[in-house]
């Protein structure tokens, strides 16, 4: 007899139960009618694209004041941090085998290319030593950097950037920095922690890097910019092999900083080098 009640109450419970979801007495779907649910959609509607419209025009109200060739904030022009090519911190080969330092020339041959004779000589010829100011034009000039200018480095008359003969060449640059202007005579100079000093050449000599290739206009005002190139060459010797080298490379004689204790690549890079043969 319990079983009836209980199969009658379950019963009730199921079709009470059905009903909050649909009740076909009222025609209210979950508890509303069709009409008011309705009703609420299209408030949503009306309300996202509401939404949606106000974002699109305060976008766009943005965008109307920016300018593609100068960019809007400048309060503070930072310090450029220097990097090296090859793309790595810890170069490692074996002067005897190509395989093992294929893909550091590869690097560099590739980061080359833009600095091409020909490609430069389309670039203007500018004046060392004097900063390259035009800020009147729309479109900025680039100042002509050969690669041929990086001589026992560039690659062209040693293809193998010296990698072959354990005296490889190490390709410095600083990174973009719009509206830089590098006071003074900016130089790099390398160092190999070491007790006798490694022989070192720099390409342009002294590791000079002219005023003539600054300010830096950005991306869009100034397409063609390359960045000037600083190539250094590690005239290791037979005792020099087998060692872990570490070599700092800074930029000096400017107001560029090169010493500050938080970032370690802010106007200088360490890396470390292992030859082998
Ligand atoms: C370097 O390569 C040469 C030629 O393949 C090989 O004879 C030599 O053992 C290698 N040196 C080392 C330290 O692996
Ligand atoms: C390069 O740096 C070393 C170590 O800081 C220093 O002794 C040397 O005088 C520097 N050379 C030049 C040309 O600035």
């Amino acid at each position: 007899m319990a079983s009836t009640e209980d199969k009658a109450a379950s019963k009730e419970n199921t079709s009470s139960w059905k009903d909050s979801i649909y009740n076909p007495r009222t025609g209210e779907l979950l508890g509303r009618t069709a009409s008011s649910w309705a009703l609420i959609l299209l408030f949503y509607l009306v309300f996202y694209c509401f939404l949606a419209g106000m974002f699109a025009l305060t976008m766009w109200v943005m965008l109307l004041t920016l300018d593609d060739y100068v960019p809007r904030y400048k309060d503070r022009i930072p310090h450029p941090g220097l990097v090296i090519r090859p793309n790595t911190l810890d170069i490692s080969f074996n002067k005897s085998d190509s395989t093992k330092y294929d893909q550091y020339v590869q690097q560099l041959g590739k980061f080359l290319n833009s600095y091409d004779d020909t490609v430069q000589e389309k670039n203007e010829n500018c004046n060392p030593g004097e900063y390259n100011l035009q800020d009147g034009e729309m479109t900025k000039k680039v100042c002509r950097f050969k690669r041929s200018t990086l001589s026992r480095c560039s690659g062209l008359t040693d293809t193998n950037f010296g990698y072959h003969d354990g005296k490889p060449c190490i390709l410095l640059k600083m990174n973009r920095i719009i509206g830089l202007k590098p006071s003074g005579d900016p130089y790099i100079n390398c160092t190999v922690k070491k007790d006798n000093p490694v022989q070192m050449q720099y390409f342009p000599s002294e590791g000079r890097i002219d005023k003539m290739y600054f300010p830096y206009y950005g991306k869009k005002a100034h397409e063609l910019y390359v960045q000037p190139l600083v190539a250094v060459k590690l005239l290791l010797t037979k005792e020099d092999y087998n060692k872990e080298l570490s070599v700092e490379c800074r930029v000096e004689g400017s107001n560029l900083r090169n010493n500050d204790e938080r970032d370690k690549f802010l106007g200088r890079v360490t890396f470390r080098i292992k030859v082998v043969e």
